[in-house]
């Protein structure tokens, strides 16, 4: 038989663990039911649990361990909660949350996939009704940018104390990142006409394209990373005559996120940038709830890439039972759909779980069940 595919189970902090059980019990369904050659195994860190134990949040090998496996599937990280206790054992965010930048970077996980779509049955926040044809890819960059973590305090605790925080945008992770960008548009562009549901985006000089990337900068302020994404991004354009282009800074994608957001197909954006409009993407597309997220690294098949919805721990709702896992399960699907190419059988079994999902929300948006609730009506679509 074949190597099976391994999957790293990291739950995390908080609801992580709660909504990480509903995900392995959908796995164990599908394993049953199509005989996937697949295998998990479950990790107690990185965590504050773990931490409170060894005083740190992870073993210093954790990297190593983890490069074994073939993805990462993580819960969420960050304050345990309950919020109401503060007996609780809490560490500062930068402590809880450093191990999930280390996977990033260990594994130069450098794109970060944030679909937004709106999918039946989850809330509609936006008044407008064309809201309902929600249905981005924001892509971030996921290597570096802001989240470089160079920089330092000088003279610290005094009045003349100094900050930096340093920027680093590469020719290189700039180009991969906008060509990632367009290669979506593409997929996306086939996908849509197979299933009936072309779009159409104009481009500055009047045709008409079935895809679109939206470029997302500062410019007007941040000129010399504006520019040189800016110039990769015409350079790159060239070779996907067929897909449209637009660009926006990115205060003026925030209103158009509100105002329009029907109008954008992919969206590439930088680090941090890209991580406070996919909050804001989350929002359109039904919640936190409902949003799923993906580290991954397409160009080197020997490092697993990571899958954790794009919510953290919520320690306001930790420990009730009543956290969404649509996120985690839906992330859980778009694992499966990259692991396909390792095992083609899992293709099938990604998309089962994402039709299983989606006719979930379909049925009962609305109400709110409890989270085991959800999962086990999620896990009955599945059975055979
Ligand atoms: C995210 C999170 C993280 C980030 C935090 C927890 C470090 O907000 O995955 O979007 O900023 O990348
Ligand atoms: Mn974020």
């Amino acid at each position: 038989m074949a190597h099976p595919t391994r999957i790293a189970v990291t739950p995390g902090d908080g609801i992580g663990p709660e909504v990480m059980a509903e995900a392995i019990r959908c796995l164990e369904v599908l394993r049953a039911k199509h005989r996937l050659n697949l295998e998990w195994t479950r990790f107690p860190w990185p965590s504050h649990a773990w931490h409170q134990e060894h005083g740190v949040c992870w073993p210093q090998d954790a990297l190593d361990q983890l490069r074994e496996f073939d993805a990462i599937l993580l819960g969420a990280l960050g304050d345990p909660g309950p919020a109401d206790d503060p007996e609780r054992y809490l560490l500062p965010d930068s402590e809880s949350l450093a191990p999930l930048l280390a996977l990033r970077k260990g594994f130069d996980q450098w794109v970060c996939e944030r679909p937004a779509r709106l999918l039946k049955g989850a809330r509609q926040y936006l008044a407008d009704d064309r809201a309902r044809d929600v249905d981005m890819l924001v892509i971030r960059e996921n290597s570096e940018g802001e989240y470089v973590g160079q920089g330092g305090r000088l003279r610290k605790g005094t009045p003349d104390e100094v900050a930096t925080q340093v920027e680093v945008f590469t020719y290189r992770a700039t180009e991969r990142i906008i060509r990632y960008g367009f290669e979506q548009a593409r997929l996306r562009a086939e996908d849509r006409v197979r299933q009936s549901r072309t779009r159409t985006f104009q481009t500055h000089d009047g045709r008409v394209c079935e895809s679109q990337v939206c470029l997302i900068t500062k410019r007007n302020a941040l000129g010399h990373w504006g520019d040189l994404y800016t110039e990769v991004f015409e350079t790159v354009a060239r070779e996907y005559p067929d897909v449209a282009t637009h660009h926006e800074l990115v205060d003026a994608a925030c209103m158009k996120f509100v105002q329009s957001p029907w109008r954008f197909d992919v969206v590439v954006a930088s680090n941090l940038q890209g991580d406070i409009l996919t909050d804001l993407a989350a929002v359109l597309s039904g919640g936190m709830g409902v949003a799923p997220s993906c580290n991954l690294n397409p160009t080197d098949p020997t490092v697993p890439s990571m899958f954790e919805p794009t919510h953290g721990s919520a320690p306001d709702i930790a420990g009730q039972g009543i956290a969404d896992p649509t996120a985690m399960l839906l992330t859980t699907a778009r694992m499966l759909e990259w692991l396909a190419r390792k095992d083609p059988a899992l293709a099938s079994a990604g998309r089962e779980l994402f039709d299983a999902v989606a006719a979930d929300l379909e049925q009962h948006g609305g109400p709110p069940r409890g989270t085991h609730d959800i999962g086990e009506a999620i896990c009955k679509r599945l059975q055979p």
